[in-house]
């Protein structure tokens, strides 16, 4: 940021004087209205100093105020110190309650003229700092989302569009990739934020047992129901359902499903009275729904009372740089939570985590981070302490299944993990990783070379 600093004085001498004093200032001068509010347009100046009188009224402090008014009237970040003549308090008191941020008195010593300059200017960077802050949490990807991918960057601002409406969202990904997240996300922009957010495994819970987990049942209504009991539906009246692996829902229990999402009542099992409910319904499965609904075993109509709008989560191999943002953030948090001094991952454990595809998206990463915290003896991550197994890093390198991998691309990648594995075994000692790897000192220098390898990070 380049500091600008406006000089607003009509008296040519001072103008030439305060041109020069202003040390790490660029400076920018007025002599009027017309010309300071052009200047201010034109440069957005952090600091401005602002003489009352000017013409055509050289004599009072009408223009200035104006300028003044300007100003602060346009909310900007600009420092407006008044300089005023030597008998003026009342006028310096009413700039400043006006919103200047100090006032000087003339006749004008540059010296200390600066340092009131350069306060100003700090102050103006403190708040500037402030205001980005608070804008990029304004902008951030939403509360429990970490990401800085375009495609999740995207699902992030459908969900700021859709929350606040009673749309019901489905929420399609890959296990492990944020399904739930998401749904709360939601949940916490919706207008039901205040209520309960009630989430439901229907995978999780045994087939005869969910009707009653969803409605709730009366006392006596079977064997085992010795009093009465809400239900999860229930519990979300003025809030949110989450129904997570909806796709694992039992043919009948969908049609009891979609009776609800028509008429939003209910009925307790083994009671008589309906339940108006009011709920915002969340669905998330990794199933493929349109396939289930070709082979009838999902229904189509409760497909389509779900699905207003669908929300695809990419995996995580498909988000560009947030493996290593995401196992950063673990890494900071678990490290905390263990109560250990980890300062990062080493580049070699960058590398092979980049070249491992977490077929369990998220979660495994947050999980491989969690085991490497605990089981790490050093300042950063080894390879080693992500408890990959050699084999199956090598399989991932060569089995990706979305992007065929040349032969020379594979043999590149083998022998880079290769080469860092040795290198930390001796400690970054060449001769020594040479004789490890069966290959002449040169020969490893040149294969360094020619892999890019960068061994001039911490190890
Ligand atoms: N973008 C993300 N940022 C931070 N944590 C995430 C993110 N996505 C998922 N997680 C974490 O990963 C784990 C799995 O997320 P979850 O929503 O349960 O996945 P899913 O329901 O798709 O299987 C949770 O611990 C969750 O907090
Ligand atoms: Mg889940």
């Amino acid at each position: 940021m380049i500091n600008k600093l406006l000089v607003i004085e009509d008296d040519p001498g001072l103008q030439s004087q305060l041109r020069w004093c202003f040390d790490g200032f660029e400076v920018v001068v007025a002599d009027d209205e017309e010309s300071a509010l052009n200047q201010i347009k034109k440069h957005n100046p952090s600091v401005v100093t602002l003489d009352l009188g000017l013409p055509p009224d050289a004599g009072g402090v009408a223009v200035g105020f104006s300028i003044l008014e300007k100003i602060v009237q346009s909310n900007s970040a600009t420092k407006v110190i008044v300089v005023t003549g030597q008998e003026d308090r009342a006028n310096a008191l009413k700039a400043i309650k006006m919103g200047a941020y100090d006032f000087f008195n003339k006749p004008i010593d540059a010296k200390i003229l600066a340092l009131v300059v350069d306060r100003a200017y700090q102050l103006y960077c403190i708040e500037q700092e402030n205001r980005a802050l608070v804008a990029k949490n304004v902008h951030s990807p939403l509360r429990g989302i970490i990401t800085s991918s375009a495609s999740m960057l995207a699902v992030c601002r459908t969900i700021e569009k859709i929350a606040p409406s009673d749309l019901s969202v489905l929420v399609l990904g890959e296990s492990g990739t944020g399904k739930e997240v998401v749904a709360r996300a939601i949940h916490d922009l919706s207008k039901n934020s205040k209520g309960n957010f009630i989430a439901i495994n229907c995978a999780a819970i045994p087939e005869n047992l969910l009707e009653s987990e969803l409605f709730g049942h009366e006392k006596g209504a079977f064997t085992g129901a010795s009093s009465q009991k809400k239900g999860k539906v229930e519990m979300a009246n003025n809030g949110t359902l989450f129904l997570d692996e909806i796709g694992d829902m039992a043919l009948d229990l969908q049609s009891k499903m979609l009776r609800f999402l028509q008429e939003r009542v209910i009925e307790r099992v083994g009671g008589v009275k309906e339940i108006l409910i009011t709920t915002r319904v969340i669905c998330a499965t990794h199933q493929p729904l349109k396939e289930m609904i070709k082979s009838k075993t999902f229904r189509e109509d409760l497909y389509f009372r779900l699905n207003d709008i669908n929300i695809d989560l990419p995996p995580l191999r498909e988000r560009d740089d947030d493996i290593l943002l995401l196992a950063k953030v673990f890494l900071e948090r678990y490290a905390k939570q263990q109560n250990k001094a980890i300062k990062g991952l080493s580049p070699a454990a960058e590398y092979v985590l980049q070249n491992y595809e977490c077929q369990g998206n998220v979660r495994e990463l947050e999980q491989i981070i969690r085991r490497a915290v605990i089981m790490s003896g050093n300042d950063y991550i080894q390879p080693d302490d992500l408890l990959l197994s050699e084999s199956n890093v090598m399989a991932n390198i060569t089995l990706n299944k979305e992007k065929p991998l040349t032969l020379s691309l594979v043999r590149r990648k083998a022998e880079t993990l290769a080469i860092y594995g040795a290198m930390e075994k001796v400690d970054g000692n060449v001769s020594k990783a040479a004789k490890l790897l069966d290959v002449s000192r040169p020969t490893l220098y040149a294969l360094i070379e020619r892999l890019d390898i960068d061994f001039n990070q911490a190890q």
